[in-house]
């Protein structure tokens, strides 16, 4: 599997997205740690993960357990494999979204997420989204003291923007940013050209669009439609291979709640796409 820089380690140039398995229409236990065993099997070294991926508060960490389980069952896989996890949403009783961003909530939701991945330090920790009521550099503030505790290895930051990103780097070392991006959304290409400015990985969350219109890729872009047939693959492993080919510090992370998907997904880094396919997917 080609592999990209994610600060000073290498992982699997596509990363597998575990979100499906934990919200709504997500596949029972065997089924989604399954689907975790194909991502590996395939070549997948990244894993992104969050304390808020899970139905409702009561359930808080579902996704990191899973994510754990499925590892632990592969022990011999664990040191390649870099598990990311997120601190700053919330969820409701009730399953709606909030956001947290104040440094003592920060850094016990870290604790929780160091007991739910059952690990001593976390790979990768990501501060999920700015919240509005709390100054961006608090919240950056709690990644440094827990770099500093060696809690987390790296530092990331999420669903930011080019200045977000650098009161972050005032205050903390930023590894990777996780925004949005997909043929249907594309207004993070400056981040992503700050993120390859300045040596940030950039996770591309929802490279397929998001959950509920990832199967219809080719339907809602004719052009990837046709880059597909041309190729013989699926509009999505084009939609993927389009996102690689923007820069070389971007890495898609598909969901996927089943393995026959994540399989699909991963070998868009086999697809060697034309100046022409590119140029026409680019206008698209
Ligand atoms: N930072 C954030 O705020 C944020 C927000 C949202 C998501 N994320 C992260 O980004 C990841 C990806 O986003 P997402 O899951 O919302 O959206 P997505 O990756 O755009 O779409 C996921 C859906 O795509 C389908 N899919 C995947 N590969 C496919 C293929 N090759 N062919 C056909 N269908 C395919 C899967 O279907 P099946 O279910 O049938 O397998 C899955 O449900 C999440 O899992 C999560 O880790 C982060």
């Amino acid at each position: 599997m080609l592999q990209r820089a994610l600060g000073d380690a290498k992982v699997s140039a596509i990363g597998y997205g575990a979100m499906p398995l934990s919200v709504d229409g997500r596949p029972g236990a065997e089924d989604a740690i399954a689907t975790v065993h194909a991502a590996l099997d395939a070549g997948i070294t990244l894993i992104d993960t969050a304390d808020a991926y899970c139905l409702s508060s009561k359930e808080t960490g579902h996704n990191e357990r899973l994510v754990a389980e499925a590892l632990r069952r592969r022990v011999a896989d664990r040191a390649g494999i870099m598990v990311a996890t997120k601190g700053g949403h919330t969820r409701g009783g009730d399953g709606t979204w909030d956001v947290d961003g104040r440094p003592e909530y920060l850094k016990r939701a870290c604790d929780a997420s160091l007991r739910a991945l059952g690990v001593d330090v976390i790979d990768l920790y990501q501060f999920h989204r700015p919240d509005p009521v709390v100054p961006f550099e608090e919240s950056a503030g709690a990644l440094a003291e827990l770099l500093a505790a060696g809690k987390i290895r790296r530092a990331g930051l999420s669903n930011v923007n080019i200045e977000q990103i650098e009161a972050a780097r005032g205050v903390v070392p930023v590894t990777s940013v996780q925004n949005r991006l997909a043929p249907s959304f594309r207004s993070s290409l400056a981040e992503v050209r700050h993120c390859e400015a300045h040596g940030i990985a950039f996770l591309a969350w929802g490279p397929l669009g998001g959950m509920s219109i990832a199967a219809s890729v080719g339907d809602r872009h004719p052009r990837f439609a046709e880059v597909a047939r041309r190729h013989g693959v699926s509009p999505q492993r084009v939609a993927l291979a389009w996102e690689l080919s923007l820069a070389d510090v971007v890495v898609p992370i598909p969901g996927s709640s089943r393995p026959a998907t994540i399989i699909d997904s991963a070998a868009a880094v086999e697809l060697e796409l034309t100046d022409d396919d590119i140029s026409l997917l680019d206008a698209d």
